[in-house]
């Protein structure tokens, strides 16, 4: 089966004035339709992009970038603009970003659906849906105002599945929650990537987002450096703390390129160059005496 996303040798480079920052230099994902997929790094290396470039807000400079068959970095701005409102839904750290402060929490989920044109009848009956799925109804009709930060990101939450999409981003969606609230809203992003078969994307610079999803995907510089994968799918159990097992992969991208992590190298000397030796089932890298060959 095609995957829903894949990405290769994106590169993203940003002019200001008269600097260039490579934000991307060459990243490549993959993701499967209906994946629960975390990515993690340091400031700076480029998540934000990322996700901006897979919701459409922003263009790459160069590699590919398909995503559920609609090649992003080709596509006509009118075809990015209606990708962007039909299939993309956001959340942002900021709760309210998305949401009209005046309004209640069901007239915010009910108005993407007004802007779409959907029927009275329609509308009515996915509000309701919505607002019982990310546990709002019974503050359906309190003011955003009135609303916790964590209930605000609930109705966030709503108003971006309001357009049916099929790929729903979070930038750091949890980084202004207190740890509590934030366990809560990562479990809610979990139970609708299941009902609704999201394929869902979370951004965090917190570790321990591995917790609560599939697959966790480390950047470094603007790369994908190392992946972990959850062994045990029951995300469950992890929930509720006991010690899911992980295997932690590094990436090898399509030209061959991988990243050693700096605690490795430091403990084995690595320096920039290494030797390669093909050994029985694997290779050994090993750091390269230069002095003896020179
Ligand atoms: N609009 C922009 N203009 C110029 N530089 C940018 C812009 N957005 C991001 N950058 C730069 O690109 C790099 C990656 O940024 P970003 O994707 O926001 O990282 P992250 O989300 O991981 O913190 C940083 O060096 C940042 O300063
Ligand atoms: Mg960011």
């Amino acid at each position: 089966m095609e995957p829903f996303i894949h990405c290769e040798n994106l590169v993203k480079i940003y002019k200001v004035a008269e600097l260039e920052v490579v934000a991307l230099q060459g990243l490549d994902l993959t993701v499967q339709r209906g994946e629960l997929l975390g990515i993690v790094g340091a400031s700076g290396s480029g998540k934000s992009t990322l996700l901006n470039i897979l919701g459409g807000l922003d263009r790459p400079s160069a590699g590919q970038v398909v995503v559920n068959g609609r090649n992003l970095l080709k596509a006509p701005n009118a075809e990015l603009d209606t990708y962007r409102r039909r299939e993309v839904g956001f959340v942002w750290q900021q709760t309210a970003r998305n949401l009209v402060p005046y309004l209640t929490a069901q007239e915010n989920v009910a108005l993407p659906m007004t802007i779409a044109g959907l029927g009275w009848r329609e509308k009515r009956a996915w509000t309701n849906e919505l607002l019982e799925a990310v546990g709002l109804w019974e503050h359906r009709q309190h003011k955003l105002a009135q609303l916790s930060g964590g209930q605000q990101q609930r109705v966030a939450i709503a108003v971006a599945l309001a357009n049916k999409l099929s790929l729903l981003l979070g930038d750091e969606p949890t980084g202004e929650l207190d740890s509590t609230t934030a366990h809560e809203i990562l479990a809610l992003l979990r139970e609708m990537n299941g009902r609704y078969n999201l394929t869902t994307i979370l951004v965090t610079h917190d570790p321990q987002i591995a917790r609560a999803v599939d697959r966790v995907v480390t950047i470094r510089d603007g790369r994908t450096s190392s992946e972990t994968i959850r062994r045990v799918a029951e995300v469950e159990k992890a929930l509720t703390k006991a010690t899911p097992f992980y295997d932690e992969l590094v990436v090898v991208d399509s030209a061959g390129r991988l990243q050693i992590p700096p605690e490795l190298r430091e403990a084995t000397g690595i320096g920039d160059r290494v030797t390669l030796e093909a050994t029985d089932g694997g290779v050994l890298i090993r750091p390269a005496d230069l002095k003896r060959d020179a």
